[in-house]
C-alpha cells in the first residue's frame, strides 16, 4: 500500500537501512532506459515502465534487448522524435499495440465511463507486454492549439481534463499497472521545451494549470508523478520545492513517487532535495553528481532513505499487480472498443440538414487522400504501432453496402469538380500538416495542410453538398465553413477511425462528442497569442486566469465553434432546474438537478453543462466556469434526472494574498445549458462570503480602500482618539477628510493632523487590523 500520510511522518523502510549509498543511488535512478534497478541481495526486482498516453509502446530492443536497454541519446530521441507516418519503419522494433483515440479526440468524450473503459484497456495490454507503468496520463492544459503535444491532452478547461484523467488512472490501475500522470507542471507548448520559462501567476496556476492535476490526485491517486522539462515561474520544473514538495506532497498529500522527465532533471541533488524521487532515464553522470551529495551529506540520508521508501512501496505494488492470470483479448476485440470510442469522440460541429447519409444519396465522391491513408494519431514518445488500422474508403464502403455508389477521388482536380457537381455527396477527407508537429514542435498555424483549404473551397463552389472530415491535432480554422453542409471533427481519433467515421456519417452511431476546446476564428484570437511562445526564454502567461473559452467570454471574442459545442441527430431539451439550496458557503455542498429529454427521433447522448457564472468583486473571474457535466443516453422521448453534486470548495478562487481558497460574498447564478454558448436553464445561487471584501491593511493602502473598512476605521480613530486626544467623533472626521487622498493612508493622516505618527505605532495599529480581519473571517 502507498502510504497516504505526509512525507515527513512517513516510516523508513527497513530494507532501506540496509542499503549503501551507492545501491540508494541505483533504487533513485533509472536503470538503462526503461527500468528501475533490481538489488536481488534484498529480494527487489526491477519494473519496466514504458509510454505512452493512449497505446503502449514497447521498445523490443530496448527493454528486451540488452540488459540495460538504449542507455545513449540516440536511442531515446529516436522514440520521442517518432514520426506518426513513419510507424511502418518501426515494425519489428516495437511490440504492435492498440492505438486508442488520442487525448484530445477522448477529451471529447466528455465521459468518464469511457475513459474508466481506456484505461482499462490499456492496463490489459500493459499486463500483456508485462509493463508495470504506463507514462501516462498526459494532461497538460490545452493553452494554445499550436502547442506540439496537444494531441495528447484533454482540454482546455481543468475540470474536463481531472475528471477524464481520473478515470482513465482508475481504469489503468484496477489491472494492477502503475500511471504516470505528466507533465507537472505548465508543458504547455514544445518552444524550447526543456529550458523555457513559464511565467505564471498563483492564481493561475491554482485555478487552471495545476487544477487538473490536483483532481486527478485525489480521485485517482496515481502511482506515480512525472514532473514537466520547463521551469515554472525561474526554478526548474523537476526541481521546485513549492511545486513538487508544497504543493503536490504537502498540500494534497500526495505519496507516490515522483519521476523526472526524460533527462529532465539538470541538478540531481536539488531535484532529490525537492521531492523529485526517480531519475530517469539512467545518467551516469547524475547518479555520481547525487553519491557526491550523499557522501558529503549536501542531502541529508532521511532524504534519500524516504525517497527509496517511496520507490519500494511502487516496486512491490508493481509486482503485486503482475500476479494472476494476463486478462485474455484480442487485438480484434480492442479495435472493435476503439472504435466505439473513436465514434462517442468526435464532433459534429456543423450539419445544415446534409447528415447521416441517407437513402438517396446514391452517388457518393469521395476527395482527399486521407480517405485511404487517415491521419491516426500524433507524433512522439506517445506514437504506437498500431495492431490494425482501419482504411477509411473501404469501411465507409461496408458500411453502406451495395447501394451506394463511391467513387475516390484523391484531390479536386477539374475533373474531380465535374464528378463533384453531379454527385449527391461529396465527402472530403481532410487533416493538418502532419509533417514536423507533434512532440519537440508546435504548430506554426491553425491551416489545414497544404492545399487542403483550397480543395475544399473549389468543391464547395460546384457542390451545395459538401461534408468534411478533419483529422487534427487540436483546433483548426475553416475559411470555407458557411460554404460546406457538414463537418465532421475527428481530431486524432486512432487506429479505427476509418470504422467510426463510416458509424457516424452512416448514423449507426449518433454523434455525441462535445468540443473540450474553442476553436477559434483565427490564431490571433487564441488567448495566448500576444506572449506566445515567448522569448530569451520567457513565457508569459499574461492572460492568467482567462484561458480558453474563459478568454474568449471575456473578451466577447465570437468563437469559430465554443468551448463545449457538438451536434447530434436527435434533439434535447433541458428543463426544471432546481439547486438543494439558494446559497452555499465554502464548505457546504449542494445537488443541481435538471432534467434532459430526447425529443427527436433516434437514440442518442447528450453532454449536458453547468456553469457558474459569479460576477467579479475584489478579485477578478471569468464571465462563466464549468462545473459539472453529465453525459445520459436518452432512447427518443426519454427524460433523465441529471444530478451534479457541487462542493463549496469546487466554486471558490485562489486568493494569493491570503494564499488559500475562498468565496467572494456575490450573487451568482448556475447555468445548464448544451455549450458555453447555448444556456438553457439558469438559477441563482448566493455565495456566502468566506472572507471580507477588503485587503489587508499595509503602510502605504490608499485610504480608499481603507475607509470602507470598518474593522480598520474603528481601530484607526481609536489610535487617533488617543494620540491626538481628540474625540472619537473628530478622529472619524479626520479620517473621512483623506477620502480623496491617493497617498498611503498614514501618510495622509500625518499630513492632514500635522504629526509625525511613529513607525512602530503604525506597525503595531497594521499588525492588530489585520489580525482581527483574521479573527473575523474565522467566523464566517
Ligand atoms: C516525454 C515524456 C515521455 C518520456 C519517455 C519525454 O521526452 O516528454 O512524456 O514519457 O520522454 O519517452
Amino acid at each position: 500500500m502507498l502510504d497516504t500520510t505526509a512525507s515527513a511522518d512517513r516510516q523508513i523502510n527497513p530494507i532501506v537501512k540496509a542499503m549503501t549509498n551507492e545501491e540508494k543511488v541505483d533504487l533513485l535512478s533509472g536503470f538503462g532506459m526503461w527500468k528501475t534497478a533490481g538489488f536481488p541481495a534484498h529480494g527487489i526486482k526491477p519494473i519496466v515502465m514504458t509510454d505512452g498516453t493512449y497505446g503502449v509502446r514497447y521498445s523490443i530492443p530496448q527493454i528486451d534487448g540488452d540488459e540495460r536497454g538504449g542507455m545513449d541519446l540516440d536511442a531515446f530521441l529516436s522514440v520521442v522524435n517518432q514520426r506518426a507516418s513513419d510507424v511502418t519503419v518501426a515494425w519489428g522494433e516495437m511490440k504492435s499495440a492498440t492505438c486508442f483515440p488520442n487525448g484530445s479526440a477522448m477529451g471529447n468524450s466528455w465521459d468518464e465511463a469511457l475513459m474508466r473503459r481506456l484505461g482499462t484497456l490499456l492496463g490489459q495490454e500493459c499486463r500483456a507486454m508485462g509493463v508495470h507503468l504506463l507514462l501516462g496520463p498526459g494532461i497538460n492544459i490545452r493553452r494554445t492549439p499550436l502547442a506540439g503535444r496537444s494531441y495528447e491532452y484533454y482540454s482546455e478547461d481543468p475540470l474536463v481534463t481531472g475528471k477524464l484523467s481520473a478515470a482513465v488512472i482508475e481504469g489503468i490501475q484496477s489491472q494492477g499497472v502503475g500511471t504516470s500522470l505528466k507533465h507537472f507542471a505548465c508543458n504547455n507548448s514544445e518552444v524550447e521545451r526543456t529550458t523555457m520559462d513559464s511565467v505564471v501567476e498563483e492564481r493561475a496556476l491554482r485555478e487552471i494549470y495545476l487544477k487538473g492535476f490536483e483532481i486527478a490526485v485525489m480521485q485517482s491517486k496515481p502511482w506515480t508523478i512525472m514532473s514537466s522539462y520547463n521551469r515554472l515561474n525561474g526554478v526548474q520544473a523537476s526541481e521546485d520545492p513549492w511545486l513538487l514538495d508544497q504543493v503536490l506532497r504537502r498540500e494534497w498529500g500526495y505519496a507516490g513517487v515522483l519521476v523526472s522527465d526524460w533527462h529532465g532533471i539538470k541538478d540531481r541533488p536539488a531535484s532529490l532535495m525537492a521531492g523529485g524521487d526517480l531519475d530517469m532515464p539512467e545518467s551516469p553522470r547524475r547518479k555520481a553528481d547525487l553519491l557526491a551529495a550523499l557522501e558529503t551529506g549536501a542531502v541529508p540520508a532521511k532524504v534519500a532513505d524516504l525517497s527509496c521508501s517511496r520507490m519500494l512501496d511502487l516496486i512491490e505494488r508493481c509486482h503485486k499487480g503482475a500476479e494472476g492470470p494476463v486478462p485474455a483479448y484480442t487485438a480484434q476485440e480492442h479495435h472493435a472498443e476503439a472504435r466505439a470510442m473513436a465514434a462517442a469522440s468526435m464532433v459534429l460541429v456543423r450539419n445544415e440538414g446534409l447528415l447521416p447519409i441517407h437513402a438517396a444519396m446514391r452517388q457518393i465522391l469521395v476527395v482527399g487522400r486521407d480517405a485511404g491513408t487517415p491521419v491516426i494519431q500524433g507524433s512522439g514518445c506517445a506514437t504506437t504501432i498500431p495492431t490494425m488500422v482501419d482504411q477509411p474508403l473501404e469501411k465507409l464502403q461496408e458500411a453502406l453496402g451495395p447501394d451506394h455508389m463511391l467513387t475516390f477521388r484523391p484531390e479536386a482536380d477539374p475533373q474531380t469538380l465535374q464528378l463533384a457537381a453531379k454527385a449527391d455527396l461529396v465527402l472530403v477527407y481532410t487533416s493538418t500538416e502532419g509533417a514536423y508537429d507533434g512532440e519537440g514542435s508546435d504548430r506554426t498555424t491553425l491551416a489545414l495542410g497544404p492545399g487542403q483549404d483550397e480543395m475544399i473551397a473549389a468543391l464547395a463552389a460546384v457542390s451545395g453538398k459538401v461534408a468534411v472530415v478533419i483529422a487534427c491535432p487540436d483546433a483548426v480554422e475553416m475559411p470555407w465553413i458557411e460554404q460546406v453542409g457538414a463537418v465532421l471533427v475527428t481530431f486524432y481519433s486512432g487506429q479505427a477511425m476509418g470504422g467510426a467515421v463510416a458509424d457516424v456519417l452512416t448514423g449507426t452511431v449518433n454523434p455525441s462528442g462535445k468540443l473540450s476546446v474553442t476553436f477559434p476564428k483565427r490564431l490571433a484570437d487564441v488567448p495566448g497569442f500576444l506572449h506566445y511562445p515567448g522569448e530569451n526564454g520567457r513565457h508569459i502567461y499574461g492572460e492568467g486566469i482567462h484561458v480558453g473559452y474563459r478568454s474568449y467570454d471575456l473578451r466577447e471574442i465570437e468563437p469559430l465553434f465554443p468551448f463545449g459545442h457538438g451536434l447530434s441527430y436527435t434533439q434535447f431539451a433541458y428543463s426544471d432546474l432546481t439547486l438543494s439550496a439558494s446559497e452555499i458557503g465554502l464548505r457546504d455542498r449542494i445537488t443541481v438537478a435538471f432534467t434532459v429529454t430526447n425529443t427527436g427521433d433516434r437514440a442518442g447522448a447528450e453532454v449536458a453543462q453547468l456553469y457558474l457564472q459569479a460576477p467579479s468583486k475584489r478579485l477578478k473571474r471569468s464571465p462563466q466556469e464549468l462545473k459539472g457535466f453529465a453525459k445520459p443516453m436518452l432512447q427518443p422521448g426519454e427524460s433523465r434526472r441529471v444530478e451534479i453534486e457541487l462542493q463549496g470548495s469546487d466554486l471558490a478562487i485562489w486568493d494569493p494574498a491570503l494564499g488559500r481558497w475562498v468565496f467572494e460574498g456575490v450573487d451568482a447564478r448556475l447555468v445548464a445549458g448544451a455549450s458555453s454558448r447555448d444556456p438553457h436553464l439558469a438559477a441563482d445561487l448566493k455565495l456566502k462570503p468566506s472572507v471580507l471584501p477588503f485587503r489587508r491593511l499595509a503602510y502605504d493602502t490608499q485610504p480608499a480602500y481603507v475607509l470602507p473598512n470598518a474593522i480598520a476605521c474603528d481601530r484607526i480613530c481609536d489610535y487617533l482618539t488617543k494620540r491626538c486626544n481628540i474625540s472619537a467623533e473628530d478622529a472619524r472626521r479626520m479620517l473621512d477628510h483623506c477620502a480623496n487622498s491617493f497617498f498611503g493612508i498614514f501618510t495622509s493622516l500625518e499630513r492632514r493632523l500635522r504629526l509625525s505618527i511613529p513607525e512602530a505605532e503604525v506597525a503595531t495599529l497594521i499588525g492588530e487590523i489585520n489580525a482581527a480581519m483574521d479573527a473575523a473571517e474565522a467566523e464566517l
